[in-house]
């Protein structure tokens, strides 16, 4: 390793801000020689994604000719290789998409639970409790992957061949990339649960301590990913892959079989649109819950004066989290795969119900999660992000998740990549949290082929029908409420994208009972508010927001959040 390599990568791991405005043709990304761009304005189009040599691929195929779904899907290949922690092929995920045309589009490649699950699987015969440390890593936590089969189905709106844009992805894996800092740290916390999991040890594992500048080659991925590139789907879903991870599951006691690979199947789903002061709000359906509580949280908020109360006030922090408290105890209730229950799409969105939702709201103290019941409906961390906006007037939000970082931990072996860990987001017990703290009942329940409920929320904003903002982050449960306050924070508080990104975040999700807040979260809204009656827990950053917002000359602004190795590309 050249001491240039080495440089580049600890230059890349540091939140280095830059303000770009002039941008050369984008080369096929070089896995030696990239760096990180946080903040940048560009003329045309833009990528912001987890990882620089990811939103290059981006930026790259639309330099071919390619449009934001060619971009998107290139970056999300990249993302499998060299943001190895969520970026996947061994997960799902979901795409929103406003097309040139003016249709909106929406792409469900959520995983799915295997044939042989069952509802208890995890509920241990002898005590009757849930097992979750066999929902959330090791051979029985994956659910059927569901990424490649959405990259193809995102196909159909791209203009490029997939053999043009899983190549740069190829290339990054047979010849490599230098890490970050921040991968070295991920994988150096991850090698004690490699080991007691894999049936193999892959290539993340090794004895000596990752460093950043280190080069990371991953050849059976690489051969992974021509499978996939020469047979198409098939190449995944069938033959020599689909023989590689049937028999991971059989030497690890894992049940997805060949049947649950063939049949996994995209659906484009209906988006969840509406109006929130002037502007079109696009975003996913269930499974996800994060469209329908977008829409929720939002129209508690729409007609009571936000702005008035200042940015992280203690009053406008009060309102925004009753609403969220509210909106989750929905969630929990009454939100699953809409293809096994009956979500009440529209009675959970009527205003006189949201209405009636927040009569109880009291903007002097603290509601208790234990009187806010969900309501009653007369008719529903790891994961990375990408958001993309081309020429021709295409914008595109894409999360996809493994779940947990690096998902199962486990690397199928002989195809190189890690398996989610997505079962764990499936209501394993009524009552009995998730990894992010979340509860469910029988909406939730598993069931055999069905989706788990996730909080992804992939959004594309319009004014004036037109793209206005992308925007999208990981963070499990936390998704939804960094979404929409990087939403209020934009419309209401008039903030650019920057700041709407990077400003603390704060997070109730009904149950537990208790306010979380980043560490710069200001501390005298932090006291007022436990004054008040309110249980404040401070933690570390959750969100890792990728934001294009169009200003009002048309030029983009986009973000890659300070808290991560994000970064963005355009021109
Ligand atoms: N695995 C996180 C989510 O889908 O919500």
């Amino acid at each position: 390793m050249s001491l240039l390599m080495k440089t580049i990568a600890r230059f890349a791991s540091l939140s280095f801000l830059l303000l770009a405005s002039v941008q050369l043709l984008q080369a096929q990304p070089n896995g030696f020689q990239y760096q990180l761009v946080k903040h940048a304005e560009y003329n045309k189009a833009a990528v912001s994604s987890a990882h620089p040599l990811a939103s290059e691929a981006g930026m790259y195929v639309m330099q071919q000719g390619g449009n934001a779904v060619d971009a998107a899907i290139a970056t999300q290949w990249a993302l499998a290789v060299v943001y190895p922690t969520a970026g996947n092929i061994g997960g799902g995920g979901f795409m929103v998409a406003h097309l040139k045309g003016g249709k909106n589009v929406t792409i469900d490649y959520r995983e799915m639970a295997p044939g042989k699950a069952t509802e208890n699987m995890y509920v241990d015969a002898t005590t009757g409790k849930a097992n979750t440390r066999l929902s959330q890593s090791g051979h029985l936590a994956s659910g059927v992957p569901g990424t490649p089969a959405g990259l193809f189905a995102s196909l159909k709106y791209a203009k490029l061949p997939m053999k043009k844009l899983i190549q740069p992805a190829i290339d990054l894996a047979e010849k490599g990339f230098v890490i970050t800092e921040r991968e070295a740290n991920r994988l150096n916390n991850l090698q004690q649960q490699l080991e007691r999991v894999n049936t193999s040890l892959p290539v993340f594992y090794r004895e000596k301590k990752w460093q950043a500048g280190d080069t990371l080659i991953q050849t059976d991925l690489a051969n992974t990913l021509k499978r996939i590139r020469d047979k198409g789907q098939a190449g995944f879903y069938e033959g020599e892959t689909a023989d590689l991870i049937v028999n991971e599951m059989e030497r690890g006691g894992g049940i997805i079989s060949k049947a649950d690979l063939k049949n996994y199947k995209a659906i484009e789903r209906t988006p969840v649109v509406f109006m929130y002061k002037g502007y079109e709000i696009i975003s996913m359906p269930p499974p996800s819950s994060g469209g329908i509580l977008i829409h929720q949280m939002l129209k508690m908020l729409e007609n009571r004066p936000l702005a008035s109360y200042g940015f992280q006030t203690a009053k406008s922090v009060q309102l925004i989290t009753e609403v969220e408290r509210r909106a989750y105890a929905d969630r929990a209730e009454h939100l699953g795969d809409p293809d096994y229950y009956k979500v009440p799409m529209k009675g959970l969105v009527a205003p006189a119900y949201l209405q009636q939702r927040m009569a109880d709201y009291d903007s002097t103290k603290a509601s208790v999660s234990s009187n806010i019941k969900p309501g009653v409906i007369k008719e529903s961390m790891e994961t990375t992000h990408l958001s993309v906006m081309d020429t021709e007037g295409n914008a595109v939000s894409v999360t996809t998740t493994l779940n947990g970082g690096y998902g199962s931990k486990v690397v199928v072996g002989g195809a190189g990549f890690f398996l989610n860990n997505e079962m764990d987001d499936f209501s394993v017990q009524p009552g009995v949290p998730n990894m992010f703290g979340a509860i469910g009942g029988e909406a939730n329940a598993i069931a055999p082929g069905k989706r788990m409920l996730s909080s992804m929320t992939p959004t594309v904003v319009l004014k004036n029908n037109k793209p206005f903002m992308v925007v999208g982050t990981p963070g499990g449960t936390t998704i939804i409420t960094s979404v929409l306050q990087s939403i209020v924070n934009v419309v209401d508080y008039n903030m650019n994208a920057f700041d709407a990104v990077n400003k603390p975040k704060f997070h109730h999700q009904w149950q537990p009972d208790e306010v979380r807040v980043e560490k710069d979260f200001p501390l005298d809204v932090r006291k007022q508010l436990e004054a008040m009656g309110y249980k404040i827990v401070e933690s570390g950053a959750w969100s890792a927001t990728e934001m294009i917002l169009v200003k009002p000359n048309g030029k983009l602004e986009v973000v890659g959040d300070k808290r991560g190795d994000d970064s963005v590309a355009g021109w």
